[in-house]
């Protein structure tokens, strides 16, 4: 064949694939689907939930130089962890002041090199009533998502933490989607952070119903077991918060936990999905001993890593610490383990 005619047939060829239609045209292309290895959240730790910060300033615990210290221990990332529900007016204005307040940390946050999700986390009042759940979420977003649409995409957006009660089943379905669609309006490629029913549940991953949108990275939450991780925790419930000496690290714990992760795993690999575990740790305050902590913490990071999910550690202080806020340092054993 001579060499026009193979140019032709050549052009021929490259016509009929740009032609060609998609094989699923309300599935978005594989090629543009967000992936562990292009977003940029990897390591992180949750920050500010329990923090006077946003309501008496001169008491707060938190320091912009925490920032700094967050990103030189490691992490890449800060999942800010915002109650603003309380800051809104009968009209579900936010407070201007508290959306300055809000500013900052993201300001702060970024000139200490990390990435932020910001993470409404009115899930309580959300899971209560599902009226006052909508006419706020909706009222949330409508302000904040236009404030940070022209921010680089190392600020993400978690539409509603851990939905469980009336929350559960299709309602979620339906309020995501909403919320999603309103976000949309305004910041068309943000990557936004969704997770199941049942307080972000593994176990709820196939009732999640998502749309055809590439830029979701998909949560779960980690506190399994339930009586190891909150026995004495005041809010975990009549039986688990009496618990006393339950131990952790056997190998049947070891298994179950890595049998989990390879559900997440199977689920992340059918639907194509990236996989952020939010939060995981264990409470402090009951008396378990540290080193049992310790080696729960380390093996389910390592498993989280294992099965290519990245993962935001449940908290930086406040309870479930790896910082003292005391001495101004990091719990080292807890540290280690999450940043070897
Ligand atoms: C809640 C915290 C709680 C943690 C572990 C978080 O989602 O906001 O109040 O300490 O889960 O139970």
């Amino acid at each position: 064949m001579g060499l026009k005619a193979l140019c032709g047939l050549l052009l021929m060829v490259l016509a009929g694939c740009a032609a060609a239609p998609p094989l699923n045209p309300g599935t978005p292309p594989a090629s543009s689907i967000l992936t562990q290895a292009n977003q940029p959240f990897h390591r992180g730790v949750n920050v500010l939930g329990y923090d006077p910060y946003w309501t008496d300033t001169a008491k707060r615990r938190f320091q912009w130089r925490h920032f700094a210290e967050i990103r030189k221990g490691g992490f890449d990332f800060v999942r800010v962890v915002l109650q603003a529900f309380k800051h809104m007016d009968a009209n579900n204005r936010l407070d201007p002041a508290w959306l300055a307040k809000l500013d900052e940390v993201v300001r702060e946050a970024q000139k200490a090199g990390l990435g932020i999700i910001l993470d409404e986390h009115d899930f309580n009042p959300c899971s209560e009533d599902l009226h006052v759940c909508s006419a706020k979420l909706t009222a949330f977003w409508q302000q904040v998502a236009p404030r940070y649409a022209n921010h680089p995409r190392t600020v993400a957006f978690e539409l509603l933490n851990e939905p469980h009660d009336k929350l559960n089943g299709e309602s979620w379905n339906r309020l995501f989607a909403e919320q999603l669609a309103l976000v949309r309006q305004t910041n068309p490629n943000r990557i936004v952070v969704v997770g199941p029913t049942h307080w972000n549940s593994l176990n709820d991953l196939p009732l999640l119903k998502l749309p055809p949108d590439p830029n979701l990275l998909v949560t779960f939450h980690y506190y399994d077991p339930f009586h190891f991780t909150h026995q004495g925790a005041t809010w975990a419930g009549e039986d688990v918060k009496k618990l006393k000496g339950v131990t952790w690290g056997s190998d049947q714990d070891r298994a179950a936990l890595s049998s989990d992760f390879d559900k997440v795993a199977a689920w992340s690999d059918a639907h194509n999905r990236p996989i952020l575990l939010g939060e995981f740790g264990a409470y402090d305050n009951s008396g378990t001993p540290l080193d049992l902590r310790v080696a729960y913490t380390a093996a389910v990071r390592a498993e989280a890593e294992r099965h290519g999910f990245d993962w935001s550690y449940w908290q930086f202080d406040g309870d479930f610490i790896v910082w003292d806020m005391k001495t101004q340092r990091w719990i080292e054993p807890i540290h280690k383990a999450l940043i070897p």
